[in-house]
């Protein structure tokens, strides 16, 4: 009698640690796949305001400029901007709110979150 007490109680002790355990995981992966998801709305968002306000100029070959909208391949990847200027986010956001010689700034048309969406895109590039 006393052995069946054991074991019944071991068993509920390892039922109760698969369901913790479950609970564990699929709440771990619940928080991975919205943050996840939200990447993902995020680069697509700053994807479409790419398309919109900047390839015009920095996916063109056939602007008669005089200085070349500089490709936005890899920005990040490099120690600076085509200008020198660090290539961090801090910079790059100014850019884009400022402008930058004949570049226009936006800070007009793009809000603090469309900013964001299209340097979470740059960084997919
Ligand atoms: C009217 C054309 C035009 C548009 C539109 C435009 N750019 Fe530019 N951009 C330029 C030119 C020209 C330069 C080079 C400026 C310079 O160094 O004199 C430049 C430079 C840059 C640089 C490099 C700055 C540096 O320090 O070297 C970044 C980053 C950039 N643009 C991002 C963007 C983003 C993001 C958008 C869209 C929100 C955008 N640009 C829209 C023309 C444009």
């Amino acid at each position: 009698m006393p052995a069946h007490r054991v074991g019944c109680g071991r068993r509920i002790a390892a039922a109760a640690g698969i369901f913790v355990l479950l609970g564990f995981f699929s709440a771990c992966s619940g928080n991975e796949a919205s943050t996840g998801t939200r990447d993902a709305q995020a680069i697509s968002m700053g994807s479409a305001l790419y398309q919109q306000n900047c390839s015009a100029c920095h996916d063109a070959n056939d602007l008669q400029l005089v200085k070349k909208p500089p490709r936005q391949i890899g920005l990040f990847q490099k120690p600076a901007l085509p200008s020198g200027a660090p290539a961090t986010d801090q910079q790059v956001k100014k850019t884009i709110l400022d402008g930058r010689g004949i570049m226009p700034p936006f800070k007009q048309t793009l809000d603090e979150g469309q900013v964001n969406d299209l340097l979470k895109y740059l960084h997919t590039r």
